[in-house]
C-alpha cells in the first residue's frame, strides 16, 4: 500500500503540472482525492492491516492527501494568475486615449445681459425684486392708472386666460406695485427682472415673449434729473464707453412725465436698417416719473414721496452688444446661434 501511495503521489503531481484550467483541476481532484482514489482506498484498507502497518499507512495516506491538496491549491492559483495575465494582454486598455468630454452649456446670451444689468444697478444700490409672470388685471393695469375699459390698455396686446381677471403680464411694471405694497413707507430702490408676454406680431424687433428689467426708485425729493442721470450712467457702464442716447418725450399712464430712451443703432451704425426701422435709433427702454395715482395704489403719499421708474428690454440691449439683427433668434433654440455667445 505504501508503495502504491508513493506512486500515486508522483503520478498525480506530474499530471497536475500540465493542467491549466479549472475544469481539468476538478477532474484531477476527483481522480486523486475522490471516493475511488488511492488515498481513500488506503483509509479503507487500513482496518484490515496489522497493528504495525496500520499507523504507517495512515500517516502516509494523510501526508499524500495533504501534499496533493496543497499542490492543487497552488496550481489553481497559478492558473488564475495566468488567465489574468492573458486577459490583460488581449483586452488591452489604452488609458492615454482622450476621454469623451461632456458637453457643457453656458448661459443664454439674454441671461448674460440680465446679469450685467443686475451688476450695474447693484453697484448703484438697487436690489433685485422678483414678481409673478401670471398677473391679475388689477396689477397689470388698474393699479398702474389704467381703470377697466381705459383705452390706454390697448397699448399692450394682452394674453388673457380662461380665468376672469387673470392675464400674462405684458410688462414688469405690475411688480412696482407689489414692491411698493411690501416696502411702504420706506424708500425703495429695486430692479424687477423677468419674462413678459404680448399677443403681438413677431418681427425682427419684437417677440411675443421677452424679458424686461423694470427699475423703481421711491423716496423724498427724487426728480426726473435722477432718472436721466441713472439711465445715462447705466448705458455708459453697460457699453463701457460714451454711447449716444436720446430721451424722447412719450406717454405711459403710470408715469408723468414719461420718456423713452433710444440708443444709437449699432447694427447699422445709425444709417438705418430694418431693426431700427430706418431711424438710426433703437428704443431700449420706457421710463418716467411715477404717477401720483400709482404711488397711492402702492400705499405712498404722493405729497411726500416721488419716484422714477423704467422698463429696459434686455433682448434689444443684447442685440446692440453683439450686433444681432433678428430678435427671433433668442427663442429659436438654435445651438449654432447660441454657441456664439
Ligand atoms: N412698462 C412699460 C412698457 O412695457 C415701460 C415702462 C416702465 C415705462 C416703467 C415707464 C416706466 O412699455
Amino acid at each position: 500500500m505504501l508503495e502504491k501511495l508513493d506512486q500515486t503521489e508522483q503520478k498525480a503531481l506530474a499530471e497536475l503540472a500540465h493542467l491549466d484550467d479549472e475544469e481539468s483541476l476538478l477532474q484531477w481532484r476527483a481522480e486523486y482525492l475522490g471516493k475511488k482514489s488511492t488515498v481513500t482506498e488506503a483509509f479503507t484498507v487500513m482496518r484490515e492491516l496489522s497493528k504495525e502497518e496500520r499507523p504507517l499507512v495512515g500517516k502516509r495516506a494523510n501526508e499524500v492527501r495533504q501534499a496533493l491538496e496543497s499542490a492543487m491549491e497552488a496550481r489553481r492559483e497559478a492558473v488564475k494568475q495566468r488567465e489574468l495575465m492573458k486577459a490583460l494582454e488581449t483586452d488591452k486598455l489604452d488609458v492615454t486615449l482622450p476621454g469623451r468630454t461632456p458637453q457643457v452649456g453656458h448661459l443664454h446670451p439674454v441671461t448674460q445681459t440680465m446679469r450685467l444689468i443686475y451688476r450695474i444697478f447693484g453697484d448703484m444700490g438697487f436690489q433685485v425684486y422678483r414678481s409673478r409672470e401670471v398677473e391679475t388685471d388689477d396689477y397689470n393695469f388698474t393699479f398702474l392708472n389704467m381703470p377697466a375699459h381705459h383705452p390706454a390698455r390697448d397699448m399692450w396686446d394682452t394674453f388673457y386666460t380662461n380665468q376672469e381677471g387673470v392675464i400674462l403680464r405684458t410688462h414688469t411694471s405690475p411688480g412696482q406695485v407689489h414692491a411698493m405694497r411690501e416696502y411702504h413707507p420706506d424708500p425703495i430702490r429695486v430692479i424687477l427682472p423677468g419674462m413678459c408676454f404680448r399677443y403681438e406680431q413677431v418681427s425682427y424687433r419684437s417677440e411675443m415673449q421677452f424679458t424686461q428689467v423694470e427699475g423703481l426708485a421711491v423716496g423724498e425729493d427724487i426728480t426726473f434729473g435722477d432718472l436721466k442721470g441713472t439711465l445715462s450712467d447705466f448705458a455708459r457702464r453697460l457699453f463701457q464707453r460714451e454711447v449716444r442716447t436720446r430721451f424722447r418725450a412719450s406717454h405711459f399712464p403710470f408715469t408723468e412725465p414719461s420718456a423713452e430712451m433710444d440708443m444709437e443703432c449699432f447694427i447699422c451704425g445709425g444709417e438705418g436698417c430694418p431693426v431700427c426701422k430706418y431711424t438710426g435709433w433703437l428704443e431700449i427702454l420706457g421710463s418716467g416719473v411715477v404717477h401720483p395715482n400709482v404711488l397711492r395704489f402702492g400705499g405712498y403719499d404722493p405729497e411726500k414721496f416721488t419716484g422714477f421708474a423704467f422698463g429696459i428690454g434686455p433682448e434689444r440691449l443684447t442685440m446692440l452688444l453683439h450686433q444681432i439683427d433678428d430678435i427671433r433668434n433668442f427663442w429659436r433654440n438654435d445651438l449654432r446661434f447660441l454657441e456664439q455667445f
